[in-house]
């Protein structure tokens, strides 16, 4: 494994520029250079690299990346010969891989240590807690349940695991992240109070946990083990361990949103469920799936959140559907998670469900025509315009014959007509002035400060992240970048967005790259950003005022505190 670090050095040392210059000839137009698109054909150039955000941008077919992506893509190298050929071009030697290996083995080793001991303290904990145990009763599991996937308890306390290790200020329990250190030096339990679920990779060892709160009043509902050398949230999937056999058996994987969703499963005779951990799926969910069965049901809640992560799971699975490999979306009723629909009614009901799910393409057409009634030509475009990027992406031959066909018949056209829209499309309309385009698309104050700190990563100020509190996309998006950014490693654009696509979804990668793209490089960033910073306070305050206002309007007059008082009195003068 190459560390991540030699690569964020490596991106902050190339120039892209120079290294597409190589290979095809850039002209300078603007603050840009500018290319016909190596990756598409076309007439005129749509094709551009920015020296100052280090990537490039195709605004006809959408390829973008870094340095090290585009000699993936266009010479077709490995990542680990691309990082190489990097390396050379500015005599970087890569270090050593089998000596950053060692080094990694005895850190992760220590790690897993201490996870397998807190997981063990865990378990015995739960076995003393009777207020746990009735818990994990009331949601229906037995304790054999419980044991099989060694589920467990963390006390109240503050600092229980001190019972669990010798040295409770080991920095392997601060690198582990069973532990925790506060502003005045305090060591004190992440986990306090939870039901424990123990994350296992594939060789059954712990590598990361989910708490679950007891006590409803407690937020947030789940709180995770925060990545680490040894868990990250995009490559794995809770319950795979368990499940694996049951998968093969079954032939079908089922893709669920939560922890309690797999292990009320399995409680009812449904073994072979996994879940994501708290984001979206990505790729190498599906890929690591694709190992034990071709046919992958996602299992989404039948509400609205449910609904975008299906669209979310859609778009970043697509590039593994094969003619082999088939993804299935399966909807509860309204209301239901998997947890309460296997519950209420049966695990035959839920298999049926199962078996019915709608097939990607089928599923794909009913998403986009929901709200589209492809009744006059307009909508028939804007359902060929939504189905592009998607129809782009598929690489199964015959499925991608099938689709366009079905297509095809939906909008009156022939399969060669819409072969000709979806090719002929990018050669048609050229871009002749790429780059302020999308200038007037609309975007939060959040998603802005964003774009901002990718743009000029040193003006990242730790304290902004308390404005983010939300658990919506731009926000974790928010903290995210505070956090990358404000790293020791000098960062630049490249390198923020390689760190990005390691923890977010492939949709909302390039959602944002393609914003960055047309982002107007004149602006004064640090002057926008503090403008920005005060508005999105200010909706923060007014937010939390709101929340205020509401719980003093449940009490009568005589039960208001002085504070409250005071706090009406203001709002008066406000
Ligand atoms: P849900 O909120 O849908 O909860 O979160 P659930 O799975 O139905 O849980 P129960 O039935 O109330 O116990 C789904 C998943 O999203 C992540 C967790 O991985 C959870 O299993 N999540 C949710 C968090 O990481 N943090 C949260 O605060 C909430
Ligand atoms: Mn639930």
């Amino acid at each position: 494994m190459i560390p991540e670090s030699f690569i964020q050095e490596l991106l902050n040392r190339v120039d892209v520029v120079d290294i597409i210059d190589k290979k095809i000839q850039l002209k300078k137009a603007g603050a840009n250079f500018i290319a016909c698109c190596p990756f598409h054909q076309e007439k005129s150039p749509s094709f551009t690299v920015s020296p100052s955000k280090q990537f490039y941008h195709c605004f006809g077919c959408g390829e973008h990346g870094s340095a090290i992506s585009f000699l993936i893509e266009y010479e077709g190298l490995s990542f680990i010969e691309a990082v190489n050929e990097l390396a050379n071009t500015i005599g970087l030697k890569v270090p050593n891989e089998e000596f950053s290996e060692k080094i990694n083995i005895n850190e992760n080793s220590k790690l897993e240590e201490a996870l397998k001991i807190a997981n063990n303290f865990y378990q015995v904990q739960l076995r003393k807690s009777p207020k746990a145990i009735a818990y994990l009763k009331s949601r229906g599991l037995s304790g054999e349940i419980a044991k099989e996937f060694s589920i467990g308890y963390a006390p109240e306390g503050w600092q229980s695991l001190e019972a669990a290790f010798k040295n409770y200020k080991d920095e392997t329990l601060i690198s582990a992240g069973l532990i925790q250190k506060n502003d005045q030096g305090r060591y004190y339990d992440r986990f306090r109070d939870r039901i424990m679920f123990p994350i296992h990779n594939a060789k059954g060892i712990v590598i990361g946990f989910g708490g679950r709160v007891i006590n409803p009043e407690d937020t947030p509902k789940y709180y995770n083990s925060p990545e680490t050398a040894l868990f990250q949230k995009s490559y794995e999937l809770y319950g795979l361990l368990a499940a694996r056999k049951k998968i093969r058996d079954n032939r079908y994987a089922l893709v669920v949103e939560g922890y309690m969703d797999v292990v009320a499963l399995a409680q009812n005779g449904i073994g072979n469920a996994v879940a994501t951990l708290g984001t979206a799926t990505t790729l190498f969910h599906i890929k690591k799936l694709t190992r034990y069965t071709d046919e992958i049901v996602f299992c989404f809640d039948g509400d609205n959140a449910g609904r975008t992560a299906a669209w979310r799971a859609m778009n970043n699975s697509l590039s593994a559907v094969t003619d082999n490999v088939q993804l299935k979306f399966l909807f509860l009723p309204n209301n239901y998670d998997p947890d309460s629909f296997v519950r209420e009614n049966s695990n035959d009901a839920f298999r049926l469900l199962a078996k019915e799910a709608m097939p990607l393409t089928e599923y794909i057409i009913k998403y986009l025509t929901q709200d589209n009634d492809l009744a006059s030509q307009e909508n028939k475009v804007k359902f060929l315009n939504d189905l592009e990027p998607i129809v782009k992406q598929i690489t199964a031959k015959k499925l991608l014959l099938l689709f366009k066909k079905r297509i095809s018949q939906l909008v009156d056209l022939d399969i060669q007509e819409i072969n000709q829209i979806f090719k002929i499309k990018f050669t048609n309309d050229v871009i002749k002035n790429p780059t302020p385009k999308s200038n007037r698309i609309p975007m939060s104050a959040i998603r802005r400060y964003c774009l901002f700190i990718i743009l000029e990563p040193e003006i990242a100020n730790l304290a902004d992240q308390e404005m983010f509190i939300t658990e919506k996309i731009d926000d974790q998006l928010a903290r995210a970048v505070i956090e990358i950014s404000a790293g020791e490693e000098k960062k630049n654009t490249a390198s923020i967005m390689h760190l990005l696509s390691n923890r977010f979804g492939q949709e909302i990668i390039i959602e944002l790259q393609t914003q960055l793209a047309s982002f107007d490089q004149t602006m004064d960033i640090n002057k926008e950003v503090d403008v920005l910073r005060l508005s999105i306070k200010k909706k923060h305050s007014t937010a939390s005022k709101k929340i205020v206002l509401e719980q003093i309007k449940q009490k009568s007059l005589q039960s208001l505190t002085e504070d409250e008082k005071k706090f009406l009195r203001n709002m008066g003068k406000g």
